[in-house]
């Protein structure tokens, strides 16, 4: 028998000792073969270990192929903790079969049938009176989850149909993942919620056939795709809304170095409201899974920012936000690269995608160090 973290437990192992709550309500039976739905009961109940049976050594699969060849023998030990990880059910999965997870999902997809409904008043000419149902909508999804749940649940919620309504909803939690970590007011949440709502609903306005369109843009359909912001702004004009909405609706393409669009405007023309849509807006692009690629894990998002965006977002914002995002991953178990397992121990502030990590050999390496450019990190476990 062995004792392991919950977050070391995987399906298929077999619980030696009955699991019991500080009450003393039993949760998982002995004998019983865990299910991913059990760890994430045990996680929802906050229990940090459990006995489970030594499984047999012909039972641990062979590590995956690993890109580091060292020609020293493979000692054969009897399988420690840490041999188990390579195989452990993932963060992602854990996440997946947590009942919070679950809520979530039928919340979200509930948010989606009703932001539809509200776009389409806006488009007929209605305004304000849908802002306290689009909160109200929004609330559930934001309650009792901390920031970092809220992301990465949202990473976890793509695949749907309706993108715009997906991308608009995502927009609008992360933005106030954002300003929370900004500590604003409550009312400004709120507006911020609401602007990253209604950023893109001047994609509304441009045709399907150049809005779904799988290849590459003409020339002229790309000028098309990039009326939407002033599209967007006419929507939502003379109708009550506050102008940080409209503003965010206008400006969300500006970026901070002239580059962006309609008017190329600078950091100190852009609106706040509008800059910190701008970035939740290429976060979940970043993070969304694509038809050639997977959702990104986090440190390569925030290493594509560092590499591409640093210039292009208002310093700010931007900064505050990935050092949110970095710090809420020390501690995280992640592979590297080379499918070699550890954990990040200390978050490098001038380089926040390549922290130091200690491999589960003891070794520590500082990703930061020019000595490891080879490596990054690929996932977060
Ligand atoms: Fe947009």
């Amino acid at each position: 028998m062995i004792t392991l973290t919950v977050d070391a437990l995987e399906p298929n192992m077999i619980v030696a000792e009955p699991v019991v709550t500080k009450r003393g309500q039993v949760l998982i039976k002995a004998g019983d073969k865990l299910t991913p739905q059990m760890i994430a009961k045990l996680t929802f109940y906050k229990i940090e270990s459990a006995n489970v049976e030594e499984p047999e050594p012909e039972e641990i699969p062979e590590p995956e192929q690993e890109v580091e060849t060292e020609t020293k023998p493979e000692k054969k030990e009897s399988p420690s903790k840490e041999a188990y990880v390579s195989n452990q059910i993932t963060y992602t999965q854990r996440l997946k079969a947590s009942p919070k997870f679950q809520k979530f999902q039928s919340d979200y997809a509930l948010n989606l049938t009703t932001l539809k409904e509200d776009f389409k008043i806006i488009i007929a000419g209605g305004g304000a009176e849908c802002i306290d149902s689009m909160l109200k909508n929004c609330e559930a999804l934001f309650k009792s989850k901390t920031a970092l749940e809220l992301l990465d649940m949202l990473g976890n919620m793509r695949n749907l149909e309706d993108p715009l309504y997906c991308h608009s909803l995502n927009v609008a939690l992360i933005s106030r993942c954002i300003g929370k970590w900004l500590q604003m007011p409550r009312e400004d949440l709120n507006i911020l919620t609401l602007a990253g709502l209604l950023h893109d609903i001047g994609k509304t306005q441009i045709p399907e056939s150049i809005l779904n369109k799988p290849g590459k843009y003409t020339d002229e359909e790309y000028a098309t795709m990039k009326s939407h912001p002033v599209l967007g702004k006419k929507l939502l004009n003379d109708k009550g809304f506050d102008p940080r909405i409209l503003y965010a609706a206008l400006q969300h393409h500006e970026r901070s170095d002239g580059s962006g669009y309609p008017r190329g405007l600078e950091e100190d023309e852009i609106d706040d409201f509008a800059s910190i849509v701008a970035i939740a807006d290429v976060y979940d692009a970043m993070t969304s899974a694509r038809a050639h690629r997977d959702p990104l894990c986090s440190f390569q998002v925030i290493n594509q920012f560092e590499q591409e965006g640093l210039k292009k977002f208002n310093t700010k914002y931007i900064l505050t936000f990935l050092e949110h995002i970095a710090n809420t991953y020390n501690n995280s178990r992640i592979m590297l690269n080379n499918a070699k397992t550890g954990r990040v121990v200390y978050i490098n502030k001038s380089n926040l995608s390549r922290p130091v990590v200690q491999m589960d050999t003891g070794d520590i390496i500082n990703l930061a160090d020019s000595a490891f450019n080879d490596l990054y990190i690929k996932s977060i476990l």
